[in-house]
This record gives structure tokens, C-alpha cells and sequence, in this order.
């Protein structure tokens, strides 16, 4: 048919098997293979059709890499359509992920046949997108309402055992899935099995149904705020239910082009190929062979050091945690069960289950049990004296092929190497708080690391789960170092007339998880409070940037921990309320530093903080210390609650127009700071030439 695609007639059955590694996505030479091979089909002696896939899964979608180029035909709509209308019995056999589109066309043969490992799924939303091929009409049909709702919305993939459960699929293989699909497709011959069409079932919804319905977009309003695929995946449902299959077909795919022309969709497709390319090091060949980890050292018992902890042991590593004293260990393993505990109250995991867990942590006050130990992670706290002790002792203690990391948000990793004989075994790798949640690691290369410490560091986040970022040194590595022009026009913005409530409404109305002073208080002003002590008046920057806080500080209010910082917080509820007394303070402020109100809008407050974010991402690249812009976008949509659905800081700026951003910033710094708004010569650059960054 194509090199993608070939199709046998084996007896009385036709056999379209389908090869276009990695994933068989649907690329135009599947689709043409597939028309081809269907059409052969159609006319032969053949009784019957398998869909079979070679390589790791069945096709798992269409191709993405196609998206937002001229659309070739066969269209996958005519395609699907031409399978649903096949007069010869169609049967999928499914292994690995049959996702989006593949599933779609699973969906579209008469029987599905599933290997017991397989998994099927309806990923579109998290591109930004809806099922685009009869998904979200054929799925309602098959499974109910419910089960559409939650496949399709959550875009998460169900086991072929409860996929059979649902009615999606109809027989799980338990072996060889070639063999079983044949012998199943043979079999519904010989029992001249009817060939059930779910395009032709008719749905209608009772009361429960709609009660589900107006349920899921409340609760989707909320939860995926501002994002537009999950409510228009709804109103497909709602559609496959009040209209007809071929008008329901038709409303899925005026929704679906909605979506594809939506920059939210561009956002979202950055961001996939962004979280696979943030793994590949482009400075390191291929052939450098990660070490084995085994087993973990971690120093510091504390929140930090016991989320790490979790995070090993999660992925069947052995963890020794080490701290100074038996208390701080003992604290520490009882809030790693605490943490635990709360996990088997709310149903994520059984007791057996922690046990297990449990029983891959040990805990010690000798760096001598770290002797054997294949990486060892520091998580002390934040002092580069007490860093470098703890590295020359470990130096001496480890074993020659160790890597040793540090858990530095802001330390110099070349001054902590230099504390050891091998510097080349140092690196960073720099977990996010709650570090047992959060989804980034920062891996920090510092001036000696070698690539193979890098790359082991590299694949052990991908094994506990991180979306792992490489970073260059510099101080606050990406993520810090690009919150700080982000805080100071947060701090400003306040300053210049906006209350810390409207900033942070600006900010969580356009997407961020949490705004800015919110986030500052949850973090603990105090922190940067105690950075700025170390601090000349120079390197401290403009007073107006952090007189607030200072003073907040002062006045004992540390954030949520002493229930006050930016707002008041209710005990019970940890609400943040609004402070008159913050307001006082803010205007005491200005008085001093000679600051007069102002009305600043949300479009304002929204522009200077993502603009700053942007053109310190600019300097990170232009200084070599993020490999690509996308990565700082992984950076922050993983580590600091920015939205996926606007694809990072950089992807944003850049789908907005570098010339936008340009002009932006001149009249920022006409009208606010010279030196605040001094443009990146990248993005200025480049958005003279017409270049993406
Ligand atoms: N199109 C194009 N390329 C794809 C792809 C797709 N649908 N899915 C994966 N790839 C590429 C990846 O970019 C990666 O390329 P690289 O090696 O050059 O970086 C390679 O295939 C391997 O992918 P992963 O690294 O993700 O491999 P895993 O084994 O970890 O995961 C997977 C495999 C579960 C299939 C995962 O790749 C995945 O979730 N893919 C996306 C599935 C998806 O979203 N499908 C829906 C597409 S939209 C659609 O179908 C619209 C329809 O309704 C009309």
C-alpha cells in the first residue's frame, strides 16, 4: 500500500498492518495506506478486517508534527467514515496506547480486541484540542455519558480491563495479540456476528445524565480555568446526544477546528514537543551511558530533603536519609508517614502499598552508610560554608563513581565542587517544594561536571517522575533568577497604586496557579527578607522593590506560617483575606520613597510582569544557560504554576510578536524604569529580523 502501510489477505481475513514507528501516529502515508488497503478490502474474497499495529503501541493519534501545515488527504474524518461504512467485518487489535485518533479509529470497527497491557485514551485536551474524529460522538454511544466525560476531559488513558468494563472494548488477549485477534475476527465470521456500528446507536440523556453534565462544566470552569477544549469537548456530548450521528459529527468538527485555530492549541502542542526536547542534551553524545542508581544518600531530613526522599522511594529506589541528630531524623521519617497517611485517607494509595514504600527508606546521623551509595543528594539549608563541609566529608566517604548533587537553589555549584578531589562527580539538581509534588528538576551543570553525571542525573529525574531541565550556572539558576524581575514588578505594580489583591487576581485571572504576593507568602517572606541581609545596598536594587516586604517582615508578618504576610489568613481555612493594615503599610511606603498612586489596570500589571519574566529568559539564552527558549517555557509551566495553555513565558512573548514585545517595553521604559526595562538584545534582535527566539 505505502511503506507505511501493507495489507495480505491471510484466508478468509484481510490484514492491514500498520508500521510508522515510534507511534504509528497518522501521518498522511498511514492515512493513504489505510484508504488503500480498506478499498482492496472492500473488494476482495476477504470476510473480515484486522487492524494490527508493528512496533511498540497501536497508532497513538495523529500526527501532531501535521498540525498547523496544509491539511493532504485522505482526511481522517473520510477515512474513518470509509472504515465505519466498510462492508466487510472490521476488528481493531490493540496494543501499547491506542490514543486520540488511534482510538478514534479503533472506535470506528465493528470489534475491538485488546492486549491485557494496552491501554486506550482520549488525550486531545491536553493539546488544546477535542477528539476530532468521531470521538466524542462514538465514545457517549459505547460507554455512557460518564465515562465520556471523564476519558475526554481528563484526557488520561484507562487499562483494556476497564475499557472492557465500559463497553469500549470488546475482548481482552492475554498473550499474542496477532494470534487472538485472528482467531476472534475468524470466529465472529463463522458466527455470522452482526457488525455493530456505534454511529449507529441512539443516545438520549435522562435527568441524571444532564445533572452530570451541568456538574462537569462547573467543576471543569474550575479547575481548567480559562481553558477552552474541555467545555467545547462538553458541548460535543451534549451534541452526540440531540442530534443525529452525522450532525453531531459535524458540530464535533466545527469544535475541533475552533480549537486547532485557538492559540491555546499552539500553546499546548509547544509545550509536548518542549517536555521531550527539555530531555535531549544537546552537547552530550548519545553514547554516554548513564551510571546505575540504586541507591540514594540524601543529607537533610527536613520538608526538602524528606520530599526527595519520597520521590526515590516512590520509584523502588533505596533512600538513606541522614541528618545531625536522631531527633531530626526521627522528625523527619515521621513526616515523610504523615505525608503518607494523608495519601491512604484520600484512597491514592493502599497501606500495602506505603509499607513498601516505607520499607525502601532508612535513616541514619553517619555519612559513613553512604559509602556505598550511587548518587548523593544535599538538601541542608541554604549556607555555602555548611554546603562545602558537607562535601568535602562526603569526599572522602563515597565511593569513587558517586555523583554527588546539591539541592542549591541559588549556591554556586563550581564553589560546592571545589570543596571535593572530583569536582567532575558534582552537579546540581534542584527539586521544586513540595518536592514529593511538583513536577520540575532543575539538573545544574557546573563548570567540571562530565556528561555522564549530567545524563545520570538526567535519566534518575525521568525515572521518579520529573520533567528534568539541564540549566548552566548562574545565580537562581532559570527559574529563580527570572523570578526576580518578576517579584521587583509585582513589588512595583504595588507600589504604584495596585493592591496586593488586584495583582494577584490580574496574575491567576490570566492563569497563573497563584499571583505573585500569594505565592510570596506561602514561600515565607522571610526568606528573601534574610537573602537581602546579605546583601550591599547596590545588589539589593530599588528600595521601592522590596520596602514592602522588609516592613512586613518587621512587623512579624512572615506569610501563611505566621498566618500573616501580604493578607491575613484564616486559620481554619488558610483564606487569605485582605489587610487594611497592609494597605497602611504600603502607603507608608510611598511616602518615603515619595511614590504617588496611581490606577494601574490588570492589562498593565499582567504586560510588566510577564515581559520581565520574558527578557531575563531572553539573557538566560543569549548566556548559553538554558539550552533552548522551550526549556525555560518546561521550566516554568512545571516549576512555578505558569499555564500550559499559554506555552511559557518565551513561547508566549513570541506567539504575540516579538514586535509587540518590543514596543511594550520602550514604553515601559519611557514611562517607568530605564534600567528595569533595558530590552535583551535577543528579543530586540530578533524581532527586527522577523526570528523566532
Ligand atoms: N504525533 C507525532 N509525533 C508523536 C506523536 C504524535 N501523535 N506522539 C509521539 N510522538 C513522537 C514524540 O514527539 C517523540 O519524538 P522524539 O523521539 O523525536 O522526541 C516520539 O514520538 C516518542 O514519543 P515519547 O517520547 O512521548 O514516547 P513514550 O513512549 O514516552 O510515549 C506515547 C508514547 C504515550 C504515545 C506519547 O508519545 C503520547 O502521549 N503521544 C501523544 C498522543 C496524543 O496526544 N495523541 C492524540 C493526538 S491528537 C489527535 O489524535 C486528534 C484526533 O482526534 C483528530
Amino acid at each position: 500500500m505505502t511503506d507505511a502501510v501493507s495489507y495480505t489477505l491471510e484466508g478468509n481475513l484481510g490484514v492491514i498492518r500498520v508500521n510508522n514507528p515510534p507511534v504509528n501516529a497518522l501521518s498522511h502515508g498511514v492515512r493513504s495506506g489505510m484508504a488503500e488497503a480498506l478499498t482492496t478490502a472492500a473488494e476482495d474474497t476477504s470476510e473480515a478486517v484486522v487492524i494490527l499495529c508493528e512496533g511498540r503501541t497501536f497508532i497513538a493519534g495523529a500526527d501532531i508534527t501535521e498540525f498547523g501545515k496544509p491539511p493532504k488527504p485522505p482526511f481522517l474524518p473520510d477515512l474513518l467514515a470509509q472504515l465505519d461504512n466498510h462492508p466487510k467485518l472490521t476488528v481493531a487489535a490493540i496494543h501499547g496506547t491506542a490514543l486520540g485518533g488511534g482510538f478514534e479509529t479503533a472506535l470506528s470497527c465493528n470489534y475491538r480486541v485488546a492486549l491485557a497491557s494496552a491501554k486506550v485514551g482520549l488525550p486531545e485536551v491536553k493539546l488544546g484540542l477535542l477528539p476530532g474524529a468521531g470521538g466524542t460522538q462514538r465514545t457517549p454511544r459505547l460507554a455512557g455519558i460518564a465515562t465520556a466525560i471523564d476519558l475526554m476531559t481528563s484526557g488520561n488513558p484507562i487499562p483494556a480491563e476497564a475499557a472492557l468494563q465500559k463497553g469500549l472494548i470488546d475482548h481482552v488477549a492475554r498473550d499474542n495479540l496477532a494470534e487472538e485477534a485472528i482467531a476472534y475476527a475468524k470466529q465472529l465470521v463463522a458466527d455470522q456476528a452482526p457488525k455493530r456500528q456505534a454511529s449507529a446507536i441512539t443516545l438520549t440523556l435522562n435527568e441524571s445524565d444532564r445533572e452530570l453534565i451541568s456538574k462537569a462544566r462547573s467543576n471543569l470552569a474550575k479547575k481548567t480555568r480559562g481553558e477552552s477544549a474541555p467545555q467545547r469537548i462538553i458541548d460535543c456530548i451534549e451534541a452526540s446526544a440531540e442530534l443525529d450521528f452525522d450532525a453531531g459529527l459535524k458540530r464535533e468538527r466545527e469544535l475541533f477546528m475552533a480549537c486547532m485555530e485557538d492559540p491555546q492549541s499552539a500553546a499546548l502542542r509547544h509545550m509536548f514537543f518542549a517536555e521531550r526536547a527539555a530531555a535531549k542534551i544537546d552537547s552530550i553524545d548519545t553514547s554516554v551511558e548513564p551510571a546505575q542508581v540504586q541507591r540514594v544518600g540524601i543529607i537533610g531530613a527536613g520538608t526538602m530533603g524528606g520530599g526527595i526522599a519520597m520521590c526515590f522511594a516512590q520509584a523502588g529506589i533505596q533512600v538513606t536519609l541522614i541528618d545531625m541528630s536522631d531527633e531530626a531524623v526521627t522528625a523527619g521519617i515521621s513526616k515523610i508517614k504523615a505525608n503518607y497517611d494523608i495519601s491512604v485517607k484520600r484512597g491514592r494509595l493502599s497501606q500495602d502499598q506505603v509499607e513498601a514504600i516505607m520499607s525502601q527508606i532508612k535513616s541514619s546521623t553517619h555519612f559513613e552508610d553512604l559509602a556505598d551509595a550511587d548518587m548523593v543528594i544535599e538538601a541542608v539549608f541554604e549556607n555555602l560554608a555548611v554546603k562545602k563541609e558537607v562535601f568535602a566529608r562526603l569526599d572522602t566517604i563515597c565511593k569513587a563513581d558517586a555523583v554527588l548533587a546539591s539541592n542549591t537553589s541559588y549556591q554556586s555549584i563550581d564553589d560546592i565542587a571545589a570543596a571535593t578531589s572530583r569536582p567532575e562527580s558534582v552537579l546540581g539538581m534542584h527539586f521544586f517544594s513540595p518536592a514529593n509534588v511538583m513536577k520540575l528538576l532543575e539538573v545544574v551543570k557546573g563548570d567540571k561536571s562530565s556528561d555522564r553525571v549530567i545524563a545520570t542525573a538526567m535519566a534518575v529525574g525521568k525515572r521518579i517522575g520529573k520533567t528534568s531541565v539541564l540549566s548552566g550556572m548562574c545565580y537562581g539558576f532559570i527559574g529563580n533568577r527570572m523570578l526576580r524581575p518578576y517579584a521587583r514588578e509585582a513589588a512595583l505594580c504595588m507600589m504604584e497604586g495596585a493592591s496586593p489583591a488586584q495583582i494577584d487576581a490580574a496574575m491567576e485571572q490570566w492563569g497563573m496557579a497563584m499571583g505573585p504576593l500569594a505565592v510570596g507568602d506561602l514561600a515565607g517572606l522571610d526568606i528573601g527578607y534574610k537573602a537581602r541581609e546579605q546583601l550591599t545596598d547596590e545588589q539589593k536594587g530599588d528600595p521601592a522593590s522590596y520596602c514592602v516586604a522588609d516592613r512586613l517582615v518587621q512587623a512579624g508578618r512572615l506569610g501563611q506560617k505566621s498566618g500573616a504576610g501580604y493578607y491575613r489568613y484564616d486559620p481554619e481555612t488558610r483564606q487569605r483575606i485582605a489587610d487594611p493594615d497592609v494597605d497602611a503599610i504600603i502607603d507608608s511606603c510611598r511616602q518615603e520613597l515619595g511614590i504617588a498612586a496611581r490606577a494601574v489596570s490588570d492589562e498593565e500589571i499582567v504586560d510588566r510582569l510577564i515581559l520581565a519574566l520574558a527578557n531575563e529568559g531572553a539573557r538566560i539564552l543569549e548566556e548559553g544557560i538554558a539550552q533552548r527558549a522551550s526549556d525555560i517555557d518546561v521550566v516554568y509551566c512545571y516549576g512555578y504554576g505558569f499555564p500550559r495553555h499559554r506555552g511559557g513565558p518565551m513561547h508566549y512573548v513570541q506567539a504575540r510578536g516579538l514586535a509587540w514585545a518590543v514596543k511594550r517595553m520602550t514604553e515601559f521604559q519611557q514611562n517607568l524604569n530605564q534600567d528595569n526595562w533595558s530590552i535583551a538584545p535577543l528579543i530586540a534582535n530578533n524581532a527586527e529580523r522577523g526570528e523566532a527566539l
